[in-house]
């Protein structure tokens, strides 16, 4: 049998909590990585910049509870109380002590060990759920599209990102209903995929959801969304469904409200967030699907000398398009100028 381990405290952000340092695994009594602070990070952002207050928040998949405490401690003008919930045997004694180490009112946390699904349609309802799942967000999205208020909020993280990005066409196809692309667009098709299977679940229940903000990074797609009730809100998101080069069906809209980029205030020291919000709020001032990635069309076109990055913006601005870099890909650049247009500038 393996070494039973033993929790030791944890640090993020200021936050003392119990967990676990080490080898990062699923068989984690207490799940937690510290790769996805910068995942936790921009949850704390986005709160802040959505302007809401006095918000419900679930947090039904809670591991160690890092991010609860994160958004009570960070939040604090926003958030009312925030729901915590983790089937882990060991996450209420764990979350007991986290709560008082670090001085947080009971009457602003309750904490729970459920089946997330279960837990969140015992609930009666929630402004903000996030979904932070082992791989998959499927078996969660029905019960939180069911208990999401009317102009909610769902955050969705998925890692299966093989599937999303079509590595496994057939997994992708069984379980987020699309057929993916596995080429240089393959995460921003994964992350299209993905927003089109959550608006599917959440049409069932006459509600549109739109993407607010949606990125990849490491091994993990997430997005961010806001719901409207009503029919013509669900139809209306159904419209932007479709194929781009041959895969999807997928959203076909856009993945970022630019207006909750720009009141997104970065701490100076956060600097992965920092340069990952300066990036997308440049891709959603081109809302356009795809981009071109200056290696993948040098290649396609057999042209052995690749224009720098620079030099590429210039040629597309003083030609009157509107370009600028993409998350997706370091030598991608999203614009209006199609592909044969581009090819041109490059030579
Ligand atoms: C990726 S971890 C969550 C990490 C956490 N949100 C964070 O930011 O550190 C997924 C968590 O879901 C829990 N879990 C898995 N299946 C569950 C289920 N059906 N119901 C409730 N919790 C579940 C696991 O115990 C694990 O702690």
């Amino acid at each position: 049998m393996a070494k039973a381990m033993r929790p030791g405290i944890l640090d993020e952000r200021g936050i003392k909590f119990l967990g676990y340092a080490g080898k990062v695994s699923a068989q984690m009594p207490l799940f937690y990585n510290p790769a996805m602070q910068i995942n936790r990070d921009m949850a704390v952002l986005l709160l802040k910049a959505w302007g809401e207050e006095e918000l419900q928040v679930c947090d039904p998949l809670a591991g160690t509870g890092i991010r609860s405490l994160r958004f009570l401690k960070e939040c604090a003008k926003q958030i009312r109380r925030v729901d915590a919930n983790d089937v882990a045997p060991s996450f209420m004694a764990s979350m007991k002590w986290n709560i008082k180490r670090n001085g947080v009112a009971s009457s602003r946390i309750s904490i729970s060990s459920q089946e997330a699904s279960v837990f969140l349609l015992q609930s009666s309802g929630y402004d903000y759920i996030e979904i932070d799942p082992f791989g998959s967000p499927n078996p969660f999205l029905d019960a939180a599209i069911r208990r999401l208020s009317r102009r909610g909020m769902l955050a969705v993280t998925a890692t299966d990102t093989a599937a999303l990005a079509g590595t496994y066409p057939a997994v992708c196809k069984r379980k987020y209903w699309a057929d993916p692309l596995h080429q240089v667009w393959m995460h921003e098709v994964g992350v299209r995929i993905l927003i089109r299977k959550v608006q599917l679940i959440a049409s069932q229940y006459d509600r549109g959801l739109r993407p607010v903000l949606s990125y990849a990074d490491q091994h993990y797609v997430r997005v961010f969304f806001r719901s409207q009730k009503g029919k013509s809100s669900a139809d209306e998101v159904l419209a932007l469904h479709g194929a781009w080069r041959g895969a999807g069906p997928m959203w076909l809209g856009d993945l970022w409200d630019e207006s909750i980029l720009r009141k997104m205030r970065v701490p100076n020291d956060w600097t992965d967030a920092a340069r990952l919000i300066e990036v997308l709020h440049g891709e959603a001032s081109v809302p356009i699907v795809g981009f071109h990635d200056i290696h993948d069309l040098a290649s396609r076109h057999r042209q052995a000398s690749l224009p720098r990055m620079d030099v590429m913006f210039a040629r597309l601005k003083s030609k009157g398009y509107r370009a600028a870099r993409t998350h997706f890909s370091g030598v991608g650049i999203r614009t209006d100028a199609d592909e044969d247009v581009f090819i041109r500038l490059m030579q």
